[in-house]
């Protein structure tokens, strides 16, 4: 009987937990057995192995977080410990790691260096994994954005004031920009603009005013976590920048942080972590290795699969591709930014 391991690894995702019971019951119906590894690449170095039955993941699906647990492995990132880690491998006919960039990096170095087939599942709320159009965890975490933003709006609007909500997305500034337009915010400051604070403080500042002056009673900016100037300190320039104008209107912050990293997986969000899960197993038992499932709902160019909206990329070109994402030379990335830069004055208005 074939026998899968299964990691969870990085900063955890809603429908991390979807992935896990697709796998799972794709494997059993496969006839293959799925044994999951605890805490990530620690574990799998630890040989911290726990056997799972299909009934035991009944009820994880509709969870968020992660029931295997995980980790960022500093050993993991030298040879030594992917050593410790292989030996722990060479009972297994494959393995699958569901995470972010340094996950699947980890999973092109042990498809590298040892021959047990090594397949990845992109999860990471930031959106920041190239070669699949959404990473499993995005849309929820989109979702309670919004929901937050509804809510900030709410008590903004009785006191006339201007908030700056940050959300997660440690160098990729899709959070940002999908909330604060699905928010309905009047504007949207990340890190990929490449202003400097002067500038963004200066911009934030006219369209507070032009916006308070046009009758709004909130004005609301979302900030991405990558933008360099804290939080607090924008709060505090902007509150000192208000002119006479201005009376009365105060400015606030709200920092989300890991609140939009928890919650239970949106049916989205479950949805593409059981079909990447699916075609994962159905690939990795059919002997590939090397790959990451990706979901690409308008067709794409890696190898097609029985389900339209998934494709097999190999992992060094995904790699590459999230390198170009976060260092701005990718197509996506320009996209995003050209859109932004169109949606600017709208957003204003
Ligand atoms: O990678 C996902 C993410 O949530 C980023 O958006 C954020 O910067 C980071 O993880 C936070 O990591 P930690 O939970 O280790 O503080």
């Amino acid at each position: 009987m074939a026998r899968i391991a299964v990691l969870t690894s990085g900063g955890d995702a809603p429908g991390m937990n979807a992935a896990l019971r697709a796998i799972l019951r794709v494997a059993t119906q496969q006839g293959a057995s799925v044994v999951g590894v605890e805490n990530g690449y620690e574990g799998l170095i630890g040989g911290r192995f726990r056997s799972l039955e299909p009934r035991d993941l009944d009820e994880a699906g509709h969870t968020g977080g992660t029931l295997l647990g995980s980790a960022r492995s500093e050993r993991f990132r030298h040879k030594a410990g992917r050593q410790a880690a292989a030996a722990h491998l060479a009972d297994f006919d494959g393995l699958i790691v569901i995470g972010g960039n340094g996950s699947l990096t980890g999973a092109l170095a042990l498809a590298v260096e040892q021959p047990v087939p090594v397949a990845g599942l992109p999860a990471s709320i930031d959106n920041d994994i190239g070669g699949t159009a959404l990473a499993i965890g995005v849309d929820t975490a989109l979702n309670t954005i919004v929901d937050a933003c509804d809510r900030i709006s709410d008590t903004a609007r009785a006191h006339r004031r201007a908030f700056v909500v940050e959300v997660m997305g440690r160098e990729c500034g899709y959070l940002a920009m999908a909330g604060g337009v699905a928010a309905g915010a009047d504007a949207v400051v990340f890190r990929e603009q490449g202003r400097s604070e002067e500038v963004l403080t200066e911009r934030l500042l006219s369209a507070i005013v032009r916006g308070f002056a046009t009758g709004k009673r909130r004005f609301l900016a979302i900030k991405a976590e990558g933008v360099a100037v804290p939080t607090h300190a924008l709060v505090e320039r902007l509150q000192a920048g208000l002119g006479p104008e201005l009376q009365g209107v105060t400015v606030r912050g709200t920092v989300l942080g890991h609140l939009i990293r928890g919650g239970n997986p949106s049916y989205q969000d479950r949805m593409i972590a059981g079909r990447l899960g699916n075609t994962a197993v159905r690939a990795l038992l059919g002997g590939q290795s090397g790959f990451m499932a990706a979901w690409q709902p308008q067709g794409g160019t890696g190898e097609p699969t029985s389900d339209p909206s998934v494709r097999l990329l190999p992992l060094p070109l995904v790699l590459r591709e999230t390198a170009r994402l976060l260092d701005g030379t990718s197509p996506v990335t320009r996209r995003r930014l050209r859109m932004m830069s169109e949606v600017e004055g709208i957003l204003a208005l």
